[in-house]
């Protein structure tokens, strides 16, 4: 090891920087528009339920093994295993992890750049630059390659600077931003007319489709992507936690923020939509269903905030404002996959080393930007859909397996003296060996 490891300094930078990873695009935009296609508030009920019964024991297993071995994602998966054939597997899959990272993190990257560029915006709306504002909110070459480009500078800047002084520092300083920006968004819009219908539809739940085997599915899609689940983020995250820690509280706070912010964005983009529509926009595709893709974002929301008269660039700049913040605390934890690894393999300074991974991931956002259309939705759902899942039930194995159950013991009572009298210990080394590989692997199936 070239330089010493870092940590998180304190319980809050350890919360503020997991859930920053968590709450991102999948919350702000995947889940409210995923809850409006899937039957409203049934999908709701259906999330939180997997989210708490699937999603929780498998962040657990993520930072319990990260703790435990104190290392990047390979070399921590290699470090519990026993057996030679174990070893390889688990540097198999801690190699598939990075991989997938590195991926999620350049679509991510695309995605973020039109934040950006969205952002930029309504500053030049301000200050009367038509012409600018008309580039920046059209969709071209120049434009995604020079915002994503930012974007991913932002991205290395932070995680240049290291666990505390990089991504808690930030973390700590967007999350809050976050929240407040979420807030009075929310307030505004709901002052709005139009907003009952929206909400309406967000909270009042179509029961009959709880048991629609695809609603099932794609909340779980959902919920592992919204955690930062498979990828190892949160294994690298964790690996940074101090033992002082108890480790069940800390993922039950992570897990309840990030499904508490999804919740409330829904309150935001929902009853946005209606508003939009109040002013003239469609929000409704040709098969009937409710707008869920970029349209909604760049086409539905711009007519409200056109609507707005002079308040109009100051709603657009927060909202795009939150979005941007909410995708960089996710993005910062997908670098750092990569880039703890060559830290921790390699002597060259974290910076330099941040620079060239981050720099390969961004040529290879810019090889999406320049064939959309072939490789975007090939690479999301490579990563998300299929990989994601998989990757998850051989983490849940590695915890529930060929972690030993006294070691796991060990880990989980330190920072959690008494662990073994409680409920968690009775039922999750079970839950993750038997229950969450085996109810990935079913709505995996499914969605086959
Ligand atoms: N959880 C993030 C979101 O909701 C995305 C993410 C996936 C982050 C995988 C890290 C790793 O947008």
């Amino acid at each position: 090891m070239s330089t010493p490891r870092g940590q998180f300094s304190s319980k809050t930078g350890f919360i503020m920087a997991a859930a920053g990873s968590a709450v991102g695009l999948g919350n702000i935009w995947g889940f409210p528009t995923q809850t409006a296609s899937n039957g409203g508030a049934a999908f709701v009920l259906v999330y939180l339920i997997l989210a708490f019964a699937l999603a929780y024991p498998a962040l657990m297993a993520e930072l319990t093994l990260g703790r435990h071995s104190r290392a990047n994602t390979i070399d921590s998966l290699a470090a519990v295993a026993h057996r030679a054939s174990t070893k390889f597997f688990g540097r198999a899959v801690g190699w598939y992890g990075l991989i997938v990272a590195s991926l999620i993190l350049s679509f991510y990257t695309v995605v973020a750049g039109w934040m950006l560029a969205y952002l930029f915006a309504p500053i030049c709306q301000m200050l009367g630059m038509a012409e600018l504002q008309q580039w920046l909110t059209s969709q071209s070459l120049a434009r995604d390659l020079i915002f994503g480009g930012l974007f991913a500078g932002l991205t290395m800047a932070i995680i240049a600077g290291g666990v505390e002084a990089g991504i808690e520092r930030w973390s700590s300083r967007l999350m809050p931003a976050l929240i407040i920006l979420l807030m009075l968004l929310i307030i505004y819009v709901l002052m709005q007319e139009g907003a009952n219908e929206g909400l309406k539809l967000y909270l009042l739940p179509d029961l009959s489709q709880v048991t629609n085997p695809q609603l099932i599915v794609n909340a779980m899609g959902q919920a592992f992507f919204s955690l930062s689940l498979g990828v190892g983020t949160m294994m690298i995250y964790g690996s940074y936690l101090s033992k002082d820690d108890s480790l069940p509280r800390l993922g039950a706070i992570v897990t309840t923020v990030d499904v508490g912010i999804a919740f409330t964005a829904g309150l935001l983009i929902i009853p946005a939509m209606f508003v939009a529509q109040h002013h003239g926009a469609t929000i409704y595709a040709e098969g009937g269903s409710l707008l869920a893709g970029p349209d909604l974002i760049f086409q539905v929301l711009p007519v409200l905030f056109d609507s707005m008269g002079a308040a109009g660039p100051f709603v657009a700049l927060a909202f795009f404002g939150l979005m941007t913040i909410a995708s960089l605390t996710s993005s910062i934890s997908m670098l750092e996959v990569p880039v703890a690894r060559a830290v921790e393999r390699s002597e060259l300074p974290r910076p330099t080393l941040t620079f060239i991974i981050g720099g390969i991931i961004f040529a290879i956002s810019a090889v999406i930007i320049a064939n959309f259309g072939q490789l975007f939705g090939l690479v999301v759902d490579f990563t998300t859909k299929y990989s994601q899942p998989i990757l998850g039930i051989m983490l849940c194995i590695f915890a529930g397996w060929v972690m030993h159950r006294d070691r796991l013991l060990r880990e989980l009572k330190e920072g959690h003296e008494d662990i073994e009298q409680t409920l968690f210990w009775k039922i999750w080394p079970i839950y993750v060996r038997f229950f969450c590989p085996a109810l990935i692997l079913l709505s995996f199936w499914q969605s086959l």
